[in-house]
């Protein structure tokens, strides 16, 4: 998702004015996250994974350096490399130059996005048949041709998973088996439980820069809806939701407080917040429950020496007909 999406498409301007209206006068308040990602936002995101609290990007890239050569192993040679969501300039390549696809099948929403990382990669790896496919991975999607008959691995880094509820999570899996076919591998990145106190800095760092992800949300609402959202009179907040397993960040107000967005009134209480975002955390038998529930059986689980972030190498099994 980039800034020109929304600049140049009216639908997504209209899609934003509804989401935000709508979450506005919601109780609970809440705005779905992919709105956090404009331009600012996603460089903003950027530099959270840089952050010293920030442990999952690091310690997702030491796994993968680690075994992808085994995941390699496994799976054996002449795959395509499925990747749902915009590949990741580092850690797509570390799969890749293990694993060395025939084909590379990035699919994301955003064409914009897809074109930008691309002809990054293509640099890396001129001899790569590289097949894009624009679309919303949450529906039936075609493999390019280049795919057609070839065994398949899927890629699901980041912890993404953890960004959607079970219930959102479960159905996506499930999409990405039918996409995917019976006998598919999928290699998944999900952060795990630990302490609250590893937890909450990781999305409150000392320097603010979580702060200044999530607060841009008003900026861009003042400036794409018309609002005059006083900023100074919010603040962010990242807390430990134990029963649901997760982090949750919102938008908070410090005192009361009255505003306009796209012509409609607000009031908020000290203390009222916004939702923002949920980054749910899963102990290891969470995270086998979640991929079966889904069709698929995990074959090989690594996590790091403190335990705090898995890679889970899964199989897309038939389904049984009896226990
Ligand atoms: N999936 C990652 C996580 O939950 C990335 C992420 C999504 C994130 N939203 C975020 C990271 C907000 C920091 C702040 O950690």
């Amino acid at each position: 998702m980039t800034d020109s999406d929304a600049g140049t498409t009216g639908a997504l301007d209209s899609a934003f004015r509804a989401d935000v209206l709508r979450g506005l006068q919601s109780h609970p308040r809440a705005i779905p996250a992919r709105w956090l990602y404009d331009h600012a936002g996603s460089g903003l995101f950027e530099d959270i994974t840089d952050l010293p609290e920030y442990y999952p990007t690091r310690t997702e890239r030491g796994l993968l350096e680690a075994h992808c050569p085994e995941v390699a192993e496994i799976a054996g040679t002449g795959h395509a490399v499925v990747e749902f969501g915009s590949g990741s300039s580092v850690k797509t390549p570390i799969l890749l130059r293990a694993v060395k696809p025939a084909v590379y099948v990035p699919i994301d929403i955003s064409g914009e996005f897809l074109r930008e990382s691309n002809a990054v990669l293509a640099k890396d790896f001129p001899d790569l048949d590289i097949s894009p496919v624009e679309a919303d991975f949450m529906h039936p999607v075609e493999m390019p041709e280049a795919a057609q008959k070839l065994p398949r691995i899927g890629f699901f880094p980041g912890s993404t998973i953890g960004n959607m509820v079970p219930r959102t999570g479960v159905d996506l899996l499930r999409r990405m088996r039918e996409n995917l076919g019976e006998g598919a591998l999928l290699l998944i990145g999900m952060d795990r439980v630990k302490d609250e106190e590893i937890l909450v800095p990781a999305y409150d760092d000392s320097a603010g820069v979580t702060a200044d992800f999530n607060l841009n949300l008003i900026d861009r609402i003042n400036r794409e809806i018309g609002g005059d959202m006083p900023r100074e009179k919010f603040r962010h907040r990242a807390v430990w939701n134990a029963s649901h397993s997760r982090i949750e960040m919102h938008i908070e107000a410090l005192e009361p407080v009255d505003f306009t967005v796209g012509g409609e009134r607000f009031h908020m209480e000290a203390g009222e917040t916004i939702h923002t975002e949920n980054s749910h955390k899963f102990a290891p038998r969470d995270q086998r429950l979640l991929l079966r529930a889904a069709g698929w059986e995990p074959i090989r689980e690594w996590t790091d020496e403190k335990g705090w972030f898995s890679l889970i190498l899964a199989e897309a099994t038939p389904q049984r007909f009896a226990p």
